[in-house]
């Protein structure tokens, strides 16, 4: 499943970090707020139960998250943008760090680092990364969680390209995708057009 928040504010954000022109600091903020706002649609449909309490005027049953805390897990380095504006809305979530680049040749993904709560099969995984481009991140990102025994998961990102989705519904039909937009297509070097260009070099100023 493949879910496109069209949100005024969302598209209004978008568009900002886009624009060349838009700094390092305002990159990174806009990345914030727009997590929480693709959070809140991530998160829709969580379970809750009734629960007892007392309001000051009287006893009632009410609706509360039940289950295990959720686990967020960004994909290493530009997933750690979004996961602040993410924990800002749960902020009891667990974290699992998936370190991983993409070799510029090849566009294969390379593993270096990985770190997750033990019981990931009790839990509901949301998979944070900016950029859905080849999707051989995002992949390799969600074979590594399921090993770690993860069963059922979300894939959070701000911009996708198309051949992305395909790659990554082709091999994770079960993981639902939640994106801001889908661009146009992937240019020769793999980056996404019209795109909004490296996302880690733009929220860390690392070019
Ligand atoms: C970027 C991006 C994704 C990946 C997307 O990361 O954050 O992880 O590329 O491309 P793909 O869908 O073709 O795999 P990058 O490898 O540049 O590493 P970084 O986050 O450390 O900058
Ligand atoms: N990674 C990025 O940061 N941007 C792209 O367009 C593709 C991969």
């Amino acid at each position: 499943m493949l879910t496109v928040i069209d949100h005024p504010l969302v598209q209004h954000k978008l568009t900002i970090m886009r624009d060349k022109e838009t700094s390092t600091a305002g990159f990174r903020q806009l990345l914030r707020e727009i997590a929480m706002l693709l959070c809140y649609e991530a998160t829709r449909d969580l379970d809750v139960e009734l629960v007892d309490i007392e309001t000051p005027l009287m006893p009632m049953k009410a609706p509360r998250l039940s289950g295990k805390k959720l686990v967020f897990a960004p994909i290493l380095r530009a997933g750690e943008g979004l996961l602040d504006g993410m924990l800002d809305l749960v902020p009891s979530a667990r974290v699992a760090h998936i370190g991983l680049y993409r070799d510029p040749h090849t566009l294969s993904a390379v593993e270096y680092y990985f770190k997750s709560p033990e019981d990931m099969g009790e839990r509901r995984v949301i998979v944070l990364d900016p950029m859905l481009a080849t999707a051989n991140s995002a992949i390799a990102a969600v074979d590594r969680l399921k090993e770690a025994g993860a069963t059922d998961m979300r894939f959070v990102c701000l911009l996708a390209a198309p051949e992305g989705v395909d790659n990554f519904v082709g091999h994770h039909p079960d993981v639902p995708i939640v994106t801001a937009a889908i661009d146009e297509k992937l240019n020769e070097k793999g980056y996404i057009v019209p795109g909004l260009g490296d996302a880690g070099d733009r929220m860390f100023g690392t070019k």
